[in-house]
């Protein structure tokens, strides 16, 4: 049911939205520009915000072979529902848990000054879309012996939505 709701033009937007938080401005086609482009004002495009309601396309890959999208509101939803108790979102607080500020695409046990097990320390993880994605399923099965002490979240579109807004928390 929430893989129907992926039209082109949400996979669009999600697309830009990808490009907007990688810092890349959506370019001008080009080749489709009018021959009179050339003396139009060389205005850059607005700067437009990641617009963070619109699902976001992830490194994800579904069990249909589809890539996941996640919508980010949801996601913030979930956080403070399910992860906020332990772990700050800002960059440098850490409580029970680490900060998990630009947490996507940093190697586990990477947090200064917070305390983690050796099983986090060593366990060589980076951690991308994908291994996010196995871990808070089930983070004492892909992770044993961690401290973590949270059972987990079945439902892969809750878990999508957290990581896309786990995404966006890097600036
Ligand atoms: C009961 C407290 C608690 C809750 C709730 C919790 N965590 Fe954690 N989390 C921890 C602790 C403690 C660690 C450190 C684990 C270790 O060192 O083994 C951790 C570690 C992590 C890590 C690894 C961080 C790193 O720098 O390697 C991620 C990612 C993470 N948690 C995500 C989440 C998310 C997302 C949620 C919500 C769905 C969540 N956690 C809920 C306590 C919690």
């Amino acid at each position: 049911m929430d893989l129907q709701r992926l039209g082109q033009a949400p996979l669009l937007a999600a697309a830009l939205a990808v490009m907007a938080a990688c810092g890349v401005p959506p370019s001008a086609p080009r080749e489709n520009a009018p021959a009179t482009a050339s003396s139009a004002p060389q205005t850059p495009p607005a700067m437009v915000e990641a617009p963070t309601a619109q699902p976001l396309l992830l490194e994800i890959v579904g069990a249909d072979g589809a890539r996941l999208s996640g919508d980010p509101a949801v996601g913030a939803r979930l956080y403070r529902a399910l992860c906020q108790s332990c772990h700050a979102i800002a960059p440098g607080l850490n409580g029970t848990g680490p900060s998990l500020h630009g947490v996507v695409g940093r190697a586990a046990g990477a947090v200064p000054g917070f305390a983690y097990s050796e099983a986090n320390q060593n366990s060589g993880l980076i951690w991308t879309q994908e291994t996010l994605f196995a871990y808070l399923e089930r983070p004492q099965a892909m992770m044993p012996g961690t401290t973590m002490v949270f059972s987990g979240i079945n439902q892969p579109q809750r878990r999508a939505d957290l990581i896309a807004y786990l995404s966006q928390q890097s600036d």
